[in-house]
């Protein structure tokens, strides 16, 4: 056996060093080097090299991935279908928003269809999962718990009792013995999420890890992870509202930025199959500052008010705040109105929010950020039927959008009339009857 060399770790960064250092020279976060053990004898990808020989593309047989459905549509939306064989799905979100409820309701749906499966829990008692069970009114009596936070125990447990669904509920729990690092370090982590992913793949296990998000909101610090593992999901939410979006961000078996959108409730998450109502403001009148934005998540248009305040600054810098949506690039389209239109708002605050807490980082939102602040500036209320869409380029021109005439049908099957949105989306041919749509070239004109 080769001799176990130390290394150090940026608990930030990922990167390893021979030597320990103050400042990471990768990505020059302060003490944040760790030590932890080489490993000469493993690797973390041996199982897909060990098992596959070189083939021609031609020759390789296409095998469909066998394809578990959770029997929670929205879940199966943002994994792409279902859940995959061999497939390692990684789940990250903050603390008490719902990852240990989803995956128990899955566990518990895939136990009464008679699926073995496996819930391992370094969190909670079994009876603290009996006990949320119970409260979710899942009756599994199959469904197996196992409170383990030792890697070895859980490997070997999950290789002897074949489980073809297995949760790990939290990858930060759990610690190898091989590592000097204490649970939840980037090297125990690293280490003990590659060892499950190889299990994973060479025994067939479909393998849920949940994991913790540090206060910058990434996965366990690095990007280790989400390397290693082939979905990557967050959930995001208000922890005021009772709603919860689960996004795809990285899915080797489906599409990226897929969005699956669940309600709390007394017995566990429900999905919500109508997500637009949500994300509209309640409020019954027309007010000025509020915009309704078709936005594309995945392969679903949804709608979402977009909420402008402008207000006379007394500071010499004034404020530039967006909740749910990009700052820079408010202060990019307020320079793109100022010189385009206008419009300027050096003197003043501008607020910027997406309701319902839902995240938007498509450009097609730039029209309605840009009306709601217009709205709220001159204080006069946009129509309350009406929806927009559009990129705002620097030159001021509007640009397309993909999927337009998706979004507008959208739109129209709310009970929208008006519709402002790119000349270029204007729809050919197809005829929105009840909608009366106004094609914009330029930000002037809008
Ligand atoms: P949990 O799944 O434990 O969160 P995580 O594993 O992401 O940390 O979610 C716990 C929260 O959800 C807790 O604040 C209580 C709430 N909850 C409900 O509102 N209804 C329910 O049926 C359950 C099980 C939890
Ligand atoms: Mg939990």
């Amino acid at each position: 056996m080769a001799k176990n060399k130390t290394q150090y770790i940026c608990n930030a960064c990922g990167a390893d060093f021979p030597k320990w250092q103050g400042q990471c020279p990768a990505c020059n976060e302060w003490n944040s080097l760790e030590e932890s053990i080489e490993l000469k004898t493993q690797h973390r990808y041996a199982s897909i090299a060990k098992t596959t020989p070189n083939q021609k593309l031609s020759e390789i047989a296409l095998e469909d991935f066998g394809r578990i459905s959770t029997r929670i549509p929205e879940f199966d939306r943002v994994l792409g279908g279902g859940l995959v064989d061999a497939g390692v799905v990684l789940i990250g979100g903050d603390p008490g928003i719902g990852k240990s409820t989803l995956l128990l309701q899955t566990l518990a749906n895939l136990s009464l269809d008679g699926i073995p499966v496996m819930y391992v829990s370094g969190e909670e008692s079994a009876a603290q999962i009996a006990l949320r069970a119970q409260r979710i009114d899942s009756d599994a009596p199959d469904l197996v718990v196992y409170p383990e936070i030792q890697l070895d125990k859980i490997l070997y447990s999950l290789e002897t009792e074949k489980p073809k669904v297995a949760v790990i509920d939290s990858i930060q729990t759990i610690y190898s013995d091989q590592l000097t690092s204490a649970p939840g370090s980037v090297a125990q982590v690293r280490e003990c999420a590659a060892q499950l992913t190889r299990l994973a793949k060479s025994t067939g296990i479909s393998l849920i890890l949940v994991g913790h998000v540090t206060k910058e909101g990434n996965i366990a610090g690095p990007r280790v992870l989400e390397h290693i593992v082939d979905t990557v999901l967050y959930f995001e939410g208000d922890t005021q509202s009772s709603f919860r979006l689960v996004r795809a961000i990285k899915n080797r078996f489906g599409a990226v930025n897929e969005l699956g959108v669940f309600a709390m409730t007394e017995k566990g998450l429900k999905g919500v199959n109508n997500p637009s109502a949500l994300f509209l403001s309640q409020s019954s009148d027309a007010v000025p500052g509020a915009c309704v934005l078709v936005t594309q998540e995945g392969s679903r248009p949804i709608l979402v008010e977009i909420q402008a305040l402008v207000d006379s600054s007394h500071i010499p810098n004034p404020r530039r705040l967006a909740v749910g949506l990009e700052q820079n690039r408010l202060a990019m389209l307020l320079a793109v109105m100022n010189r385009h239109a206008g419009i300027s708002c050096f003197d003043q605050d501008v607020f910027l929010n997406a309701v319902g807490g839902v995240k938007i980082s498509e450009p097609a939102a730039d029209l309605a950020v840009l009306l709601a602040i217009q709205s709220s500036l001159k204080n006069k209320a946009l129509p309350k039927d009406l929806v927009v869409f559009g990129e705002v380029g620097l030159a001021g021109e509007i640009r397309a959008c993909p999927r337009g005439q998706e979004r507008l049908r959208e739109a129209a099957k709310l009970g929208f009339k008006k519709a402002i949105i790119p000349k270029a989306n204007l729809p050919k041919g197809v005829q929105f009857d009840s909608m009366e749509i106004h094609a914009v070239e330029r930000i002037e004109v809008a």
